[in-house]
């Protein structure tokens, strides 16, 4: 899939509200700081003017926010899971929010569950993917910051989250920022989570980091 648009669509604060439109969602999830707003930057082709914030703080990610792409599917960033430090009351509100949403039937079609590569995954991690098969909704597990690890780790790394989260191999995609690793896959896993059979592929060779577009549209 070639990114050709790229449009803030809005937040949503409550499990409940109206989405801003009948277009399939692709959720993502992840802990805290696991590298999400990076991750849907380099995704969308954004690397100057950035669409989702990053920062060293974690847990600043609140509601869920909507960029709908390329007129055809809404890509959801959820607000990250598992922030220790965070008082109970946050927790609760986060879990509402995001289960709510996760278990509407006008919700997201598919989810790609982010997950350090570095780390053993987190309790919230293993709930997050319990909560999932128990949804039936359909996943992706993206083991995000790779370049922080050398070739060999990262593989070994890879290949025993794969085992110890029960995954097919086939769900996992091994992804770098920093470097742009697995976007290419990430975005065909994607295409193919919506069932979008008119994707385009970039041109072999082609990073297609550029290939972000922020159009205004008039009347749509
Ligand atoms: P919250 O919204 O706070 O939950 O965090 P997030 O999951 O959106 O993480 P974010 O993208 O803000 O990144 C957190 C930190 O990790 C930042 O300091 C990023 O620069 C860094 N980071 C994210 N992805 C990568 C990566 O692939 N490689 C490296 N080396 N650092 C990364
Ligand atoms: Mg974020």
């Amino acid at each position: 899939m070639k990114i050709r648009q790229v449009e803030f669509s809005g937040t949503v604060m409550n499990p409940r509200a109206p989405f801003p439109d009948t277009l399939p969602q692709v959720a993502f999830a992840g802990r805290s700081n696991v590298g999400k707003s990076s991750l849907i930057n380099v995704l969308l082709g954004r690397t100057r003017k950035k669409l989702a914030h990053v920062s060293a703080t974690p847990g600043k990610t609140q509601g869920l926010n909507f960029y709908r792409v390329n007129d055809t599917f809404f890509l959801v960033d959820l607000p990250g899971f598992g922030f220790a430090r965070a008082p109970r009351p946050v927790r609760d509100a986060w879990k509402k929010l995001v289960e709510g949403y996760l278990a509407r039937p006008d919700g997201p079609r598919a989810v790609v569950h982010l997950v350090d590569s570095r780390h053993d995954p987190s309790p919230d991690d293993l709930q997050m993917l319990d909560f999932l098969a128990r949804a039936g909704l359909p996943s992706v597990i993206v083991l995000t910051k790779l370049d922080k690890l050398s070739k060999e780790k990262g593989k070994r790394q890879v290949a025993e989250l794969t085992r110890t989260m029960r995954l097919d191999p086939d769900q996992v995609i091994p992804f770098s920022s920093k470097t742009g690793e697995g976007r290419e896959l990430l975005l065909d896993a994607v295409a193919a989570l919506i069932g979008d059979v008119a994707v385009d592929r970039d041109v072999a060779g082609d990073p297609g980091i550029h290939g972000g577009q922020e159009v205004e549209r008039e009347g749509t």
